[in-house]
């Protein structure tokens, strides 16, 4: 079985996706780290088909994992990870509040924990997320009276979380979300902490930070909702921004909270069309499709339109109704459709959850494991997606 990291290296060289300095470097050092954790030749014996196996020449397929699956407890998540995974995102354990809870404090033990299982099941891994509005403990904008820190010491205290986690973990961690969520619903930049106090070039510092820390590393600008017109306009004017000053980034992720209605596949499709045109990689970081509300910060109508749908299917919350787990199907074929038709831009599609029982939004059924850890109709869906 080929290592994913190998993977992902040999398919890049392939289509010469290569577009900036970090690229090579991650390149070089690939080989040997997949050299090193390359399992053995033996004959396996033929199982059912797996969601890695099935996308083997088309993308990378990650999940994000909890504390119980990476340190081993949730046995049933285990099996279910190792078989169809082949990279893994780190649900909470490295945000910036896990990680580094208290100015003189640092929390290492899930994240090498976290690093190990990807390393032991060789597989891409991916840290999460370095500089967000959200959890974030308050003291990182504070100073002791209370009242907000000066830049420059917002930039010092950036600076040294950066160069601390990721430098913890540089070269074992291959793909970084740098910046997490910095554009508000109409594309202009959000106003948060990192906003007011640092302005504007907050963005650009971090990924400076980051590149520093892990030169090799991939550099990941992370959003949600970008299918829509005005706020994939503005991520892609700030990439494009980023790019002419030099920035390092080098990804782009498109977190994928879709529900039934949102994002229609015309959407999906003419977002990674435009996304696909930034020379640099693009990747599903957070797919997952709610069977009960909205999708994430969508719309009062978007809301509506799910809520209809699920009425019309009979949503009950522990489990779907056959009708609306043919269109849960019927929507994760869709977005595998779209992904595959971008395939020459698209490396990686993570989702946010091992089972329904896992996910942030485990009201709404939105993956391809129930909550007993059984395939739903959707995976089989899934599976079907790739030999089209
Ligand atoms: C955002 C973040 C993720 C996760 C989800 C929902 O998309 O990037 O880390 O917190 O929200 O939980």
């Amino acid at each position: 079985m080929e290592d994913p990291t190998r993977r992902l290296n040999r398919t890049l060289m392939k289509r010469h996706l290569i577009f900036t300095p970090a690229i090579p470097a991650l390149l070089l050092a690939l080989p040997i780290a997949g050299l090193l954790t390359m399992t053995s030749c033996t004959t396996v014996p033929k199982g059912p088909p797996t969601l890695k196996d099935v996308y083997k020449k088309d993308f990378l397929i990650g999940v994000a994992i909890n504390q119980h699956q990476f340190s081993g407890e949730d046995t049933r998540g285990d099996s279910i990870i190792k078989a169809n995974f082949d990279s893994i995102a780190p649900e909470n354990v490295l945000k910036w509040d896990s990680v580094h809870p208290r100015p003189d404090t640092y929390l290492f033990e899930g994240p090498d924990q976290y690093v190990k299982f990807g390393e032991a099941n060789h597989m891409l891994i991916v840290g999460h997320a370095l500089v967000w509005h959200h959890q974030t403990p308050e003291w990182v904008f504070q100073g002791t009276n209370g009242q907000p820190v000066d830049r420059e010491t917002l930039l010092r205290r950036m600076h040294d979380h950066i160069q601390t986690v990721v430098g913890r973990y540089r070269g074992r961690i291959k793909v970084w979300d740098v910046v997490n969520e910095a554009l508000d619903e109409d594309g202009t930049l959000r106003d948060s902490p990192w906003m007011k106090i640092i302005g504007e070039d907050y963005i650009a510092k971090a990924f400076q930070y980051a590149h520093e820390a892990d030169p090799e590393a991939v550099l990941r600008y992370n959003d949600y909702a970008l299918e829509k017109d005005a706020k994939r306009n503005g991520a892609i004017a700030l990439i494009k921004k980023l790019q002419a000053q030099g920035v390092s980034v080098t990804a782009i992720g498109l977190q994928g909270h879709c529900n039934l209605r949102f994002p229609t596949v015309v959407q999906e499709d003419l977002t990674l069309a435009a996304l696909g045109k930034l020379k640099l990689q693009v990747m599903v970081t957070e797919l997952d499709v709610d069977c009960s509300r909205g999708g994430q910060q969508t719309t009062s109508a978007d809301i509506a339109a799910n809520r209809q749908a699920q009425i019309a299917g009979g949503l009950s919350s522990e489990s779907l109704s056959d009708a609306l787990q043919q269109q849960l199907a019927r929507r994760y074929a869709d977005l595998f459709g779209v992904f595959l038709k971008h395939k020459d831009v698209v490396k990686l599609v993570t989702f946010w959850g091992v089972t329904d029982a896992d996910s942030w939004r485990a009201h709404g059924n939105p993956l391809l494991f129930d909550k007993h850890g059984q395939p739903k109709p959707a995976f089989d869906a899934v599976i079907r997606a790739a030999g089209q």
